[in-house]
């Protein structure tokens, strides 16, 4: 297969895309820093630099053209404020959409967030600051935004709280499941099956738990 990652140094991503590549997949990895390439190649990924707050989806789409799928697992990082939520976990999730689309690449993986359905309707979570609340509103409206496409067969995972803990191969997969820890290996692991099998329209809460991933991936609807 052929895939594009967008945030391609980011912890889950390079998880991801390491596994793809011991496989034999092509796997390009859109990063915004320069500096990043080396550590993508060591991987076995091809790096694309593009700042995806900055380039247009016309840019994007000659990067994803030809790929059997693109998987959006960038953020704008625990440092950011409420703009930048916006311009990358919202924006930059949108554009690749908009390139997708552009370049006839139908299938798409967002890495989204637990608990985004606390600010559905436009609520104000209890407890959550204003940057969180900005974070969980930029995920639920990227969300929104790809399972509205109908060129797009969108696949939404909403991990809970992100450990480098080692994966298990074990995880809870599911719709209004308690919130919980996992571990990015077993994020990344999960991804991978979904590239394998693809949904159209699903969405799904991921936390640590006792199901081989594969089984857990093989129950979702
Ligand atoms: N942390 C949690 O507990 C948690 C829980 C649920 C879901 N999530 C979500 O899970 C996903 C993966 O998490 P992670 O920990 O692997 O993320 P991460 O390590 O913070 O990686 C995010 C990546 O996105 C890249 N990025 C930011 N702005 C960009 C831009 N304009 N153009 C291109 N790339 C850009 C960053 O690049 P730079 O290094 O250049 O900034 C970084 O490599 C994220 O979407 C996160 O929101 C996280």
């Amino acid at each position: 297969m052929r895939i594009v990652i967008a945030g391609a140094h980011g912890q889950v991503a390079r998880r991801l895309g390491r596994l793809l590549s011991a496989r034999g997949d092509t796997v390009l990895g859109i990063v915004r820093n320069p500096d990043h390439r080396a550590d993508l190649e060591g991987d076995g990924v091809r790096p694309v630099v593009l700042d995806l707050e900055q380039v247009s989806a016309d840019e994007v789409a000659e990067v994803v053209r030809g790929a059997d799928a693109v998987v959006f697992a960038a953020g704008a990082g625990p440092g950011s404020g409420a703009p930048r939520k916006d311009t990358v976990d919202r924006g930059a999730a949108v554009l690749l959409a908009d390139a997708a689309e552009q370049a006839g690449v139908r299938t798409y993986l967002l890495v989204s967030s637990m608990g985004v359905d606390r600010v559905a309707g436009g609520g104000t979570p209890a407890g959550a600051d204003e940057v969180f609340t900005a974070y969980l509103r930029a995920k639920l409206a990227a969300e929104a935004d790809l399972l509205a496409r109908p060129a797009l067969a969108v696949t939404v995972v909403r991990p809970g709280g992100l450990t480098d803990d080692p994966g298990t191969g074990r995880v809870r997969l599911g719709h209004g499941i308690d919130a919980g820890q996992v571990p990015r290996d077993d994020v990344a692991a999960v991804l991978l099956a979904l590239l394998d099998a693809p949904r159209d329209g699903a969405v799904v809460e991921l936390v640590g738990g006792d199901t081989p991933v594969a089984e857990a991936v093989a129950a979702t609807p």
